[in-house]
């Protein structure tokens, strides 16, 4: 028997047998049965709005894959360049093509000096570095016009080429300004993640030396943190660029979401929350207050994920080899000893709630000497990579139009206006 649903309009007996495709059932059939008849669904738990073959998440197995490929093999064996690549063009690249797409990223990691001077510099003191990047991403449609040509492949590409070589450098920048220190400009002799390094800590030397363990593990996190499908801030660029935006307004729009303490924010809400538990002894009275409902615990719980998230596995395994390098990072007894407790405790078990990618890798970063306002910085410069992917993917899509989802009306019915004099 052909898989499908059935669904009958019980006011009229009327029926419609939809197939059951890709795990997913057409609800363009259901507007036979009553066009007006919509499925309500907040926040889309239910819901896949497109068809992609960028990224698999099995949320029941713990299973992350880009492009078919597992994460663990991408996190030992590939950079983040390459899996950028990968997730852009679908393939691997041969090393020809490698070599180019390495080059192409390396050159456009420049941004317009009025960037610098007119935006970085027009923020206020203790602007939060997140506001920053949102901001001058926007910005950099203005220094591109011809992105809003969103039909003409070759002018998306440079855009796509364009954000993913920015981004480290509008972070860096963003923090330099944050903690008053002069810009470092890119130096295209360094791979992608030391150069990133460079523009962040380099004071006076003249070339910066990025400790290749560190450098390495900050590659990791970029692959691990580079798409996770339709996550909100990829919904967010898929619905702005739905109305044919171009891609530097799209991806500010993904930054906007990203910065939201429930996405982007969590690491940094991870080690404020760690910070406020304090020691090992004050880790039950918090899970307490998480029982109540009185708190949440920060790092833990996802919507798709409902066993381990593989991305936490490999950062736990990576944190151990930064720590070698930078020292313990003393929050990290307290982070051990919670999942431990949170593991084996009657309501996280019943929930399925697990660790997710942010409840250790927040401890890295700090290790590693960003402060936590970079935090969710340093997530945005690998997802965009999986931004443009799915705005490619989107703009190459027959089935896609603009995004308009339809609402339940529960408002009051039509009333008279009456005048403020007469409204007492
Ligand atoms: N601490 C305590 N209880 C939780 C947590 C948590 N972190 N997460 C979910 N729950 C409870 C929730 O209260 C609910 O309980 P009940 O059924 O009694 O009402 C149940 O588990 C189901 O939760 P939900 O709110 O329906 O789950 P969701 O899919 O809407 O939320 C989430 C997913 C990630 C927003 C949520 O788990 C959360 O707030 N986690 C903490 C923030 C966090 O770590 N976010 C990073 C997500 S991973 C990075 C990324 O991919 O963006």
């Amino acid at each position: 028997m052909a898989e499908s649903y059935t669904i009958t309009d019980n006011r009229t007996g009327e029926s419609v047998e939809i197939p059951i495709e890709h795990g997913g059932i057409s609800m363009r059939e259901l507007r036979k049965l009553d066009p007006n008849v919509f499925t309500y669904d907040p926040a889309f738990l239910q819901t896949a709005a497109c068809k992609s073959s960028i990224t698999l998440v099995d949320g029941d197995n713990g299973i992350l894959r880009y492009r078919g490929y597992p994460i663990q093999q991408l996190a030992e064996h590939s950079s983040y360049l390459e899996v950028a690549y990968l997730l852009v063009h679908g393939e691997l690249p041969t090393r020809d093509q490698f070599e180019r797409w390495v080059h192409d990223i390396t050159f456009h990691t420049y941004v317009h000096e009025n960037v610098r001077k007119r935006f970085m510099d027009g923020f206020h003191h203790d602007a939060h570095p997140m506001g920053i990047l949102v901001s001058t991403v926007a910005a950099l449609s203005t220094f591109y016009p011809e992105a809003k040509d969103i039909e003409d492949p070759d002018v998306r590409m440079r855009q796509v080429i364009r954000l993913i070589a920015k981004m480290p450098t509008l972070a860096a920048f963003a923090h330099r300004f944050s903690v008053g220190l002069p810009f470092v400009f890119p130096d295209n002799s360094l791979d992608f993640p030391s150069n990133f390094l460079s523009m962040m800590w380099k004071i006076a030397e003249p070339r910066y030396e990025a400790d290749p363990v560190l450098a390495r593990a900050l590659d990791t996190l970029f692959i691990l943190h580079a798409d996770h499908e339709q996550n909100c801030s990829t919904t967010a660029m898929r619905v702005v660029g739905s109305a044919h935006a171009d891609s530097y307004s799209a991806t500010a729009a993904a930054c906007a979401a990203l910065y939201g303490p429930l996405h982007g924010g969590a690491n940094e809400a991870v080690i404020r929350m760690l910070t406020k538990i304090g020691s090992i002894d004050k880790i039950p009275e918090y899970i307490e207050q998480v029982k109540q409902g009185k708190a949440r615990l920060m790092g833990f719980g996802h919507r798709v994920y409902k066993s381990y998230d593989p991305r936490a596995r490999i950062i736990k395994e990576t944190a151990e080899r930064v720590f070698e390098v930078t020292g313990r990072n003393p929050l990290l007894d307290i982070a051990l000893e919670l999942e431990d407790i949170a593991l084996s405790d009657e309501y996280f078990i019943s929930r399925r709630l697990y660790p997710n990618v942010d409840f250790y890798s927040g401890m890295i970063y700090q290790a590693m000497g960003f402060p936590v306002d970079m935090f969710p910085v340093l997530f945005a410069i690998p997802r965009t990579a999986g931004w443009v992917s799915h705005w490619l993917e989107l703009l190459g899509d027959p089935e896609q139009k603009i995004s308009r989802p339809r609402q339940l009306y529960v408002g009051a019915d039509e009333r008279p206006f009456i005048p403020i004099g007469d409204r007492g």
